[in-house]
Order: C-alpha cells, then structure tokens, then sequence
C-alpha cells in the first residue's frame, strides 16, 4: 500500500470515529470524514453492495481526490471501509477521478477511474489531461494495474479534448464482452458520450460515439451511465452549464435522461425522449447498479455544484448521498421509487383520511419528526371550486420551516427552503410542472435528518433538497387557501 493511502487511512480512521452517529444523516451516506462528491463504483460485489465516492478526507473541500468506500446488505445501513484509493501515482497525481466497479470472471473486483494528471503547454499554462485506469482487489483492498493507464487520448476520436475524458461506466455484455461509456467534450465544446469494449477489462478499444449534446443540453456531459431498462434503452448523465428551459431544465450543474432505441450495427443511440432526473435543488452525478433480483437501481450526489455555500461550518463532514431509488420506465418516463428495503424501517404508522384544511394552518396529532415517510394524497374538497395552493411545512418550528406548495391552477410544485436557516445567497427554491391532467397529487416525502425526497405521483418526477435545519425543528403543518381534502400516512424511519 502506498504511503499516501495508508495516511488516508489512517486520518479517516481517528477523525472519522469522532463524529458522532447523531450529527450525520441517519440512512443516507456522508463520508467517513471530510468531503465527498459523486458516487463511484456502484455495484454488488460477493452479496453486498458497494460504494465508493470521490472523497477528500483532509477537509469539507474538493481537493485530491480519492476513492471512499462503504458496504451495505440493504442499502440502508452502511459500513465505512477503508479508503480504496489514493491519487499516488504520476498518472493519477491529480486525483482519482470518477468511475465504477463490476466482479470480473476470476472473483476479482475491478475498479475504473479516471486518473488526472497534467501537461505544461508551449505558452506556459498548465492544463489537466485526462486517461482512464483500472485496479483490481477483494472488495477491501486494490493494486493499480501496471500497464495503466487504460485509455488515453491516442483513443479518442478526432476533435475530442483530451483535457474532458472522464467517468468510465463499466458493465458486461451477454457477448463476454466488457463495454463502458465515458464523457468526452468535442470540437464543438459540448458533450458527447463514448462507448469502448473490452474483452478482459484491461485492454480496451473504441466502439462508437454513443450520442451527441450538439450544445443542446448544457455542455460537458459528466458520468455517463447506460443501461437497458423495460424495453428501452436509458442513457443517464449530468451536464454542465445549463441554460433553463421551462421549468424542465434549470441552469447551471443538472440532470438529464434521454430514452431511446439502440442502433446494433452503428451503436448509436436514436432519441425518443428526454427529461431532467431530479427537479430538486440537490442531485448530481448519478450512478445505477443491476441488482441480482434484476432491480435496476440509482443513487446520486446530493448536492450541486452550484449550491456548495449552503453548508453547516462546524461539520466535519460535508455532502451525502441520495437514497438509492429503483427505477422503471413507463409511457417514455423515468420513474423512481425509494428502494423497496425503506418499508423495514417503518415504524410508528399514523393513519388520516379526508381531513379538510380550509384557509387555515393545522397540524394533526403525531404528525412530526425529521426522520420521516409521508404519504399524501391532496385533492380538492369541492371539484367545481378548486382551492388555490396547498402548503405542506416541515423541519419547521417558530422560526424556521421548509415547504412544498401545490397551485393547481398552474400544476406547479414548488420546494422551498428559503427559511430553513440558510444563511447564504445560493438556490433556495424550484418549481416543478406537475399534474397537468388531474387535480389530485399524490406525494411521498422522505426526509432523513438532513434532507427531503418528494415522489411525486409515484415517481414520475423527484425533487431533491438538502435541508440543514436545527433538528429540534421537527413540526409538519398543512394549509390550504380554499378548501383542500388531504389522505395521510406517516412512519417514523427508524
Ligand atoms: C462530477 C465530476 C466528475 C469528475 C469528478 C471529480 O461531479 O466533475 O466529472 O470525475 O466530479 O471529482
């Protein structure tokens, strides 16, 4: 091991078991100390699931990147293990960028990464150069391949930048063959995703430019990840400097899901359809994993790029992970549901039926707690006088409070967290078009200590938001201007 990862290990180790398990989310993942950003290396690996995560244990900055690593058997509760990674090598001086994992045929765990190293030009400026590397270990401990790196620019095809080569996706084919896809910047300055085979999962070859941004969606596509899913063909990634469309795509760091056909002759995927991933505040990167029970199942950074301000100073961990969700694809949508393993965790089942809030604020007995499932169907109490906004708060008290608010009248979804103890001048609020056919909106809400997840409608949309809010804020209200009929269900998550 080299002496750069034992350090890491060794850091994590004594700084990592002083924080205390209360000060963390209580089921998503924050890292083991110090910073985390994407997920990496998503996968099931001798009947457990692993996660790895771009990781600076020295501090709650980005900053020489490293691989963390967490094991669960229910995706729920996770185990630290030792860092798995180290940027100690001259390819990988620069960090240990994004990648992913799968079991090879010898029992071994390969990892794939991209190493970041840099170059001095003639005028005297220094730029990054990106390459793709692998090792190989256990599922605890892992040696970087000799002959790395893996892939380099003499790989790419003509135009694209060395400099944006980033975030292999690797999974296997029912040809034996290993394929992944990677994200590359084109002459044209946008994004494009790259697909390369390999037959052992060391030497690799370029199969075919998979699809194109053509600066449709933002620029730069960052981790790409693929996968057949009921019938379609998905492609997941999350570009860079986007500009807003509607209320489908906001600007700056997002998410994107395109749904099509693959072309088997030229590998390249024909677009049908196209959609954000998440319409929340917080969720990037996302990475899925082909469960054995064949459940096809994402989680993501959630966090943005953009919002890093919105932030606790006295913590000694910065960033979670969302939770991981299942998804399926119906009428040319992604869905997302959280994973099935959540119902274990519910306690405490208070139950409400036709409950009519009329331009007033209530609460119902019981209905409290940071820690929480919430099932919510709204729906007008007189269909011929459709009331005008709904308002759920929770994580609130008398001076803090977040929000989801429904206006019927304009299918819109807002979250809110604008008074949530924020005290910077980032993001607090997004809307979201919901709805457009029906007046009842179904919603599920999970919030764990520091954050909410909104199904909506059984998933056809999400929306995501760290939420840093004083824990002793554990109020939920309802409120209606007109007359709302509300259903409710609400579990502890314990
Ligand atoms: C996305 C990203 C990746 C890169 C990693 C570096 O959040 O920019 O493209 O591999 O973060 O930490």
């Amino acid at each position: 091991m080299s002496k750069m990862l034992e350090k890491a290990r060794n850091y994590e180790l004594t700084q990592g078991q002083q924080i205390k398990a209360e000060e963390r989310p209580a089921f998503h993942i924050s890292p083991y100390v110090g910073w985390m950003n994407d997920p990496n290396g998503f996968s099931c690996y001798k009947g457990e699931y692993h996660l790895f995560y771009q990781y600076n244990p020295y501090q709650t900055q980005w900053d020489s990147m490293h691989w963390g690593h967490v094991v669960s058997k229910d995706f729920l509760h996770w185990d630290y293990l030792p860092a798995a990674l180290a940027p100690d090598e001259d390819y990988d001086k620069i960090g240990c960028f994004s990648g992913s994992a799968i079991e090879l045929e010898d029992g071994r765990q390969l990892l794939m990464y991209t190493s970041v190293q840099q170059e001095k030009l003639d005028d005297g400026t220094v730029r990054d150069v990106q390459t793709q590397s692998v090792a190989v270990g256990d599922g605890l401990d892992y040696e970087k391949y000799a002959g790395n790196p893996v892939l380099t620019a003499k790989d790419l095809p003509e135009g694209a930048s060395k400099a944006d080569f980033r975030d292999p996706k690797i999974w296997k084919e029912e040809d034996g063959c290993y394929y992944c896809v990677i994200g590359s910047r084109p002459a044209d300055g946008s994004g494009q995703i790259l697909l390369y085979r390999s037959k052992d999962g060391f030497q690799w070859e370029f199969v075919s430019i998979l699809d194109e941004n053509q600066n449709r969606y933002g620029k730069m596509w960052e981790c790409p990840d693929f996968f057949e899913l009921d019938g379609k063909y998905v492609l997941l990634t999350s570009p860079q400097d986007m500009l807003p469309e509607g209320l489908e795509y906001h600007n700056g760091n997002g998410t994107l899901c395109v749904i099509g056909e693959l072309d088997p002759e030229t590998h390249k995927l024909k677009e049908q359809f196209s959609q954000s991933v998440d319409y929340g505040i917080d969720y990037y990167a996302m990475q899925t994993l082909l469960a054995p029970d064949g459940r096809r199942i994402m989680i993501a950074w959630m966090q943005n790029w953009d919002t890093l301000a919105y932030r606790r100073n006295d913590s000694k961990w910065f960033a979670q992970m969302s939770l991981p969700r299942e998804l399926s694809i119906k009428n040319g949508r992604l869905y997302q549901v959280p994973v099935r393993e959540l119902d274990a965790m519910r306690t405490n089942k208070v139950a409400y039926t036709d409950v009519v809030i009329k331009d007033t604020r209530i609460t119902l007995d019981q209905v409290e707690g940071r820690t929480v499932d919430l099932e919510l169907v709204i729906r007008p109490e007189d269909k011929t006088n459709v009331y005008e906004k709904f308002e759920l708060r929770f994580a609130e008290n008398e001076k803090y409070h977040s929000a989801l608010s429904f206006r019927p009248h304009e299918s819109v979804l807002k979250i809110d967290r604008k008074f949530s103890g924020s005290e910077r001048a980032v993001i607090h609020q997004r809307r979201c078009q919901v709805n457009k056919d029906s007046n009842e909106l179904k919603l599920r809400v999970v919030l764990d200590r520091y954050s909410a997840e909104v199904f909506i409608n059984d998933g056809e949309q999400v929306m995501s938001a760290v939420i840093l809010t004083d824990q002793n804020a554990k109020g939920i209200s309802f409120f209606a201007d007109g007359a709302a009929k509300i259903d409710l269900v609400k579990y502890d998550l314990v």
